[in-house]
């Protein structure tokens, strides 16, 4: 790091120039949604374009741009939104293949696709729901 304190602390949503990498991003995705037979039956609507919306804001909040997403939606309860599509191995696979293919068009520096894919893996794994049963010790 320079020690003239040069270095600047930038949000990915910076980096990547703002909104319209996430839009992208996002039009990559439902494109291939919409062509996926394990995905595409699981999404209710078949205009994408309130769910592509929800999804670009969600995405452009999280890392660090504008709250729209909060200020229309409310907190985000991923896990609670996710809970009417049963989320299996192969609807996790699925959905990150899309994703992954959809970051790569877009051709984002090194750091910016592992930041993404990373965070993506994680949370799509969050989303999971189709394991046993897990008893906790309060209702
Ligand atoms: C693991 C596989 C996943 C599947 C099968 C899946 C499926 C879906 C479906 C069917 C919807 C409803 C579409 C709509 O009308 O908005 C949805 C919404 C959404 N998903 Fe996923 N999803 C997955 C993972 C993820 C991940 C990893 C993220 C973010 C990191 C995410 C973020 C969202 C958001 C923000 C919405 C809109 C929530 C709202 O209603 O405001 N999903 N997802």
């Amino acid at each position: 790091m320079p020690s003239d304190g040069s270095e600047r602390e930038v949000t990915l949503y910076e980096a990547v120039g703002g909104m319209l990498f996430f839009e992208r991003l996002v039009d990559g995705f439902y494109a291939r949604v919409g062509t996926d037979p394990v995905l595409s039956p699981l999404y209710p609507d078949t205009d994408y374009g309130p769910a592509k919306r929800r999804l670009t804001l969600f995405l452009a909040q999280y890392w660090g741009g504008p709250t729209i997403y909060s200020d229309e939606r409310g907190h985000p309860r991923l896990k609670m939104r996710h809970h009417p599509y049963v989320i299996g191995a192969a609807e996790q696979q699925h959905w990150m293949d899309a994703m992954t293919a959809s970051i790569d068009d877009l051709e984002p520096m090194a750091e910016v696709r592992t930041m993404l894919l990373e965070y993506f893996e994680k949370a799509a794994e969050h989303l999971r729901n189709d394991g046993p049963l897990r008893f906790t010790g309060s209702a």
